[in-house]
């Protein structure tokens, strides 16, 4: 049973009003001629419109109202006014003046002189003197015309926009009348069969509240899975519906070796650079890296082999150690395929990883400098770019990405290389979406894989299609310390594409 409230007693003078009166003009005045405030007469409005108990159209005006600094000028008098009322018969000092008038001072000196309401002695510019008996305040007079909801005119309105004294604002108000549900009292429906009512019986005579389907059911208190999570799930499932077995990824810091030289990237390839690549200060190098292999890096890099020139440099090792935070997944396929390569018979082999990349990137609304990055790769023998092709295809169509265009790319580890284009129908436009390639031989060789050994493989980020299925557009939305909780308990459990 509803007790009673203040509402109620709102409620049932509203109600009384409208069936005597029949209408109520205006819900402020009303509000006021009740002693409420118009927000909680509003409240009960409210509720009694939504059972058509009573009928309310909105009336919607834009008034001046005074700004804080005004409604003291009504209070205590304009600063002009207050000014000369300060001024004693013999006059006074600009100090003492100032003094006595604090913020006012500055306005009121110029006012009062604008109404030469003031003076100065001669030759004594400091002492001023008051030069009329009285002042007619026209200012506080205006204001509080606009106060009272008067008219005032125009020029007097820019006037005081001018000196920021008034601000519009935009009033909303209510006029009622009797809606076709009408009643002087509504009746309180009950909305739960209590023990009470089955003891006493008189659930037989209740009238219940209607059931609302439109309502929404409680939030359910559990953990939410962060958007990129709930992606990199999907996709860890594609991978493994597609037959790939998942690489170790567990380590962000990588020696130069394994992220660039056995990838054949040149030492001096400008993504080694440190506006590139973050490298570390402690510890700086790596010692432990597999000896017979790195000679056949430098070896490939210094002067090729394979039928290959390599690059004609003087390789260095000093660079191959710097230890760095990786900078792509690569680093771990690589480590992978080396590992492959050392285990005889030789089986070919299906690998994904989903993991972390660093980049020493400005952030902005695409970028940041860390970021996840997906990568899968077949092993096998004679893999061509047709097999890499179909693959692609697949993995991507199971994405929800069908349309698909490959453009021609460099990488210094692939060859050929192609860049990965999805028409995204959202969008309405080709979006880039990950790139792919054949490893080099001078790449696979010295590892030790057998001739005839292709490697297909494709990367792209874990950010980019969680963005377009989320249609967030800014990266910092998605990942990182601004990231809001709300956004990931929000977020649909269904998403188109994926
Ligand atoms: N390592 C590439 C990148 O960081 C992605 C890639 C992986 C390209 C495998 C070709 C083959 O963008």
């Amino acid at each position: 049973m509803a007790e009673k409230s203040p509402a109620a007693d709102v409620e049932a003078g509203l109600l009384a009003h409208l069936n005597s009166a029949g209408e109520v003009p205006d819900s402020r005045s009303f509000a006021s001629s009740l002693g409420v405030s118009h927000l909680e007469l509003v409240g009960v409005i409210k509720s009694l419109s939504a059972f058509r108990i009573v009928e309310s159209k909105d009336i919607i005006k834009e008034a001046w109202v005074l700004t804080e600094e005004a409604k003291g000028y009504v209070a205590k008098g304009s600063p002009e006014a207050q000014l000369v009322a300060a001024i004693p018969p013999e006059g006074v000092s600009k100090d003492a003046l100032k003094a006595k008038l604090g913020d006012a001072f500055d306005v009121g000196m110029k006012a009062a002189a604008r109404n030469k309401w003031i003076g100065f002695e001669k030759g004594n510019k400091d002492l001023v003197l008051r030069k009329v008996e009285s002042v007619m305040d026209e200012l506080q007079e205006q204001l509080r015309r606009l106060e009272n909801g008067e008219a005032v005119p125009d020029k007097v309105i820019d006037d005081l926009k001018r000196r920021k004294l008034i601000t519009k604002e935009k009033s909303i108000w209510h006029s009622l009348k009797k809606g076709p549900e009408f009643v002087l009292k509504r009746k309180t429906l009950a909305t739960d069969v209590t023990t009470e009512h089955l003891r006493s019986g008189d659930w037989k005579d209740l009238e219940f509240k209607d059931y609302n389907y439109g309502a929404q059911g409680q939030p359910i208190a559990k953990g939410y899975v962060q958007p990129l999570m709930e992606v990199r799930e999907a996709i860890e499932n594609i991978f493994i519906m597609m037959g790939f077995t998942e690489m170790p990824t567990n380590n962000f810091v990588e020696s130069s070796f394994w992220n660039f030289d056995a990838l054949f990237q040149p030492q001096q390839h400008p993504a080694r650079d440190s506006h590139d690549t973050f490298f570390l200060n402690a510890p700086a190098t790596t010692q432990q890296l597999p000896e017979d292999y790195l000679e056949k890096v430098k070896l490939v890099h210094q002067s090729g082999g394979y039928g290959s020139k390599g690059y004609v440099y003087d390789w260095k090792r000093d660079e191959a150690e710097k230890n760095l935070l990786r900078t792509h997944t690569t680093a771990v396929s690589t480590r992978m395929l080396y590992k492959l390569a050392q285990e005889k018979p030789f089986a070919p082999k299906r690998y994904y990883s989903i993991d972390r990349v660093f980049r020493n990137e400005a952030v902005d609304r695409t970028h940041l400098a860390e970021f996840h990055q997906i990568e899968g790769l077949i092993c096998d023998y004679g893999l061509t770019l047709g097999d890499l092709i179909g693959v692609l295809e697949d993995f991507f169509s199971s994405l929800g990405m069908s349309k698909l265009r490959f453009k021609p790319a460099y990488n210094p580890y692939t060859e050929p290389s192609m860049e990965i284009f999805s028409y995204h129908d959202g969008l309405k436009k080709w979006v880039e979406v990950g790139n792919s390639g054949m490893f080099r031989p001078e790449m696979l060789l010295p590892m030790g894989l057998p001739e005839g050994v292709n490697v297909i493989a494709w990367g792209l980020s874990l950010e980019r299609p969680t963005m377009i299925l989320y249609g967030i557009d800014n990266i910092r939305d998605l990942f990182g310390p601004k990231v809001d909780f709300n956004l990931i308990k929000s977020n649909p459990l269904c998403r188109l594409g994926l």
